[in-house]
Formats: C-alpha cells, structure tokens, sequence
C-alpha cells in the first residue's frame, strides 16, 4: 500500500516563536518518517496581510531554514515555497466557485483580523488557498495548531462539495492537533497564546533569541499566586511554563512537579531558563550551519517534487469540471 500524504505549512511572516516550535515545526518532525510529507513556507498565505518585498523574501529563506535546523530532511519530506507551485492558485480559483460567502463569514480567525484592519479580499478569502494547499496533494493528514482547525474543516467541506458535484476527486483531510503545547501562552499574559505580533517582547521567546536574554524573558514572566508547583487549570501561567519545560525537557507535566515538591518557583523558573537556553543554543548551531545556497537548492528540488504531484492534481480537476484540455 502506498503511504498517505501529510501537509502542513507556516507562513513567513517573521521571527519564529517557541510556540510555532512546540506547536507545529516540532510534530511534524515523527510525521516524515511514517507519511510521504509535504512542508511549505507559505509566502501566498502571508502576503494577506502588507509585507516589504525584500523582507518577505528573507523570511521567507529563514523560515525554510528554520525547517530545516528543526529537523526537516529534505530526504524523507519535500520542503518547498509555495509560491513556486502556481497551481495552488489555480486550484483556489476553482475551488472559489464552490466556496461559499456563508462558508468564509464564519472563520473566526477572518472575524478577529478583519476587525482591526482593511477587509481586504485576500485575508477573506486565505482559508481556501489554504484548501487549495491540502487537497492538491491528496492530504490525509494535516498537522495543526488548534486554532488552524476551522480552516481543515472548510477544506474537509469543499473537498466534498466537489466530489459530490463532480466525482471522486479530492481525498477528505483529517485534522491532527497535538495536545500538549497546541497552544502555548504568552510568558506576559497567559490568557493569550504567545504570538510574535503581541505588544510586549516579554510575551514570546521568538527561536533567534539570545539564549542569555530568553533566560531573563522567564525570569520575569508572570506566575500565579501560590508558592508551590502544581499543575492545574487555574494557575494558566504556571501550568504554560510547566508545559514548555515538558515539552522541551521530555518529561510529564507531573514528574516535573514531583521534581519540585518542596521547592519554589525561583528554582522551578532557574532551571526552566537553563532548558531554554540550551535548547535556544543548539538550535541556533545547527541554524547557523545551513548556507543560504544550501536552503535554495533545498527549495527548488523541493518545488520541482511538488510541482509533479500537484500538476497531475490539477490536470484531473480540469478535466472534472469541463475545462477544454
Ligand atoms: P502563525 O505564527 O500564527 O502563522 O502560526 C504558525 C503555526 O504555529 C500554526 O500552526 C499555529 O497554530 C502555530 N502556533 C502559533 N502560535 C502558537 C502558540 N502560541 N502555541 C502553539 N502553536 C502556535
Ligand atoms: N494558515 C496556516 C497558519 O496560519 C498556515 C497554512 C497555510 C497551512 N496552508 C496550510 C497549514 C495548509 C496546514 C495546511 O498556521
């Protein structure tokens, strides 16, 4: 039996935080060894939102990078821009003509950005590029943080609609969300996840970080009242240092407290802040290894694999739906 196909993507949209680490680069690391994985830095999806040309194209060669040092081996996964596949806007055109107004009115990551700036077509209409990414390859997985879920929905729902319209097309993805660390929270605010666009600097330990400063970055985030360490949904600050600190340290949440029976947050935060920086330390070596002409050929052997597999995607798809070959 062949294996299924597994894609997730990132957008290029600035320094990589700890919680895109924990929460997406760092599950798809296993997922290459047990699906054929597609990885995308997806320029298309960031360019939603205005961005610098000569910016965006650094971001996006770090954020390549940043899959690489991670653990991504271009051997097992395809690595590529997806920008350098056009027919995933070709698919969004088509699958645009199924889609519907109602379908997109209810993502609610559109409602919470569109509130703040212009309504602008491409941010409407972002989930179903993001369609057009999983099914072209024929998706049975999509690895996710938990608030791209909606998104994997919309994609499950169009994937139907065409099928029932114009046949077996499209494979219906699954959603994967991994449970622990789907969500880490701000270091400043643990009511909101970590995100690089929050006001303060203390709110993330982006993955450039120095490991030196990431190390004060914990020292002074905010804890709860108590003194001791538990683990427990209404201490949120606590419990989100004690869920980086497993994640990081490969160890449960509750040997992590046995560990500190006894002992405060002082020595709990000292030795979170050492794991940090080693992590930071050894992840920024191997980051530094990677040349920027290495990164390039990753990306064009990548784009050319997924090009293969996306063309004959799309020659299926216009010929379901009429297009004169
Ligand atoms: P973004 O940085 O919003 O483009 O998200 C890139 C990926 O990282 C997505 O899969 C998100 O779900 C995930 N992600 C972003 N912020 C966090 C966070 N604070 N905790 C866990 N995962 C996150
Ligand atoms: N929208 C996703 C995010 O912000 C990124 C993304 C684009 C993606 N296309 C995708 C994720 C396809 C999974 C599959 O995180």
């Amino acid at each position: 039996m062949e294996s299924q196909r597994t894609f997730s993507g990132i957008q290029p949209s600035g320094s990589l935080h700890l919680g895109n680490y924990l929460g997406a680069i760092r599950q798809w690391i296993p997922l290459q060894d047990e699906y054929e994985a597609f990885f995308s830095v997806v320029d298309l999806h960031a360019i939603t939102v205005p961005q610098d040309p000569a910016e965006l194209r650094r971001k996006t060669l770090e954020t390549a990078k940043v899959y690489l040092a991670a653990g991504i081996d271009p051997s097992k996964a395809t690595l590529f821009v997806q920008s350098h596949v056009p027919e995933h806007t070709e698919l969004l055109w088509i699958l645009n003509t199924i889609a519907r107004m109602t379908d997109l009115e209810r993502m609610t990551q559109y409602k919470d950005k569109s509130e703040s700036k212009e309504n602008l077509v491409g941010l409407f209409d972002y989930p179903v590029l993001m369609a057009a990414d999983i099914l072209l390859y024929d998706t049975a997985v999509v690895p996710v943080g938990e608030d791209q879920v909606q998104h994997v929905e919309l994609a499950r729902t169009l994937a139907r609609r065409f099928n029932d319209r114009f046949g077996e097309t499209f494979t219906i993805p699954e959603p994967r969300v991994m449970k622990e660390g789907a969500r880490i929270m701000g270091l400043d605010d643990p009511m909101k996840k970590m995100s690089k666009s929050a006001a303060s600097e203390y709110n993330f330990i982006a993955l450039s970080d120095d490991p030196e400063a990431a190390k004060k970055k914990i020292m002074k985030a905010v804890t709860d009242s108590g003194s001791e360490i538990t683990y427990q949904d209404d201490r949120p600050a606590l419990k989100n240092l004690i869920t980086i600190y497993s994640l990081l340290d490969e160890k449960s949440p509750q040997e992590i407290v046995a560990m500190y029976q006894g002992k405060g947050y002082a020595d709990f935060k000292r030795d979170l802040a050492e794991i940090i920086a080693s992590f930071l330390t050894r992840f920024q070596a191997r980051l530094a290894h990677i040349s920027d002409d290495d990164a390039m050929k990753v990306l064009r052997d990548g784009a050319e694999k997924a090009r293969g597999v996306a063309s004959a995607k799309m020659r299926e798809v216009r010929e379901r739906i009429g297009l004169l070959p």
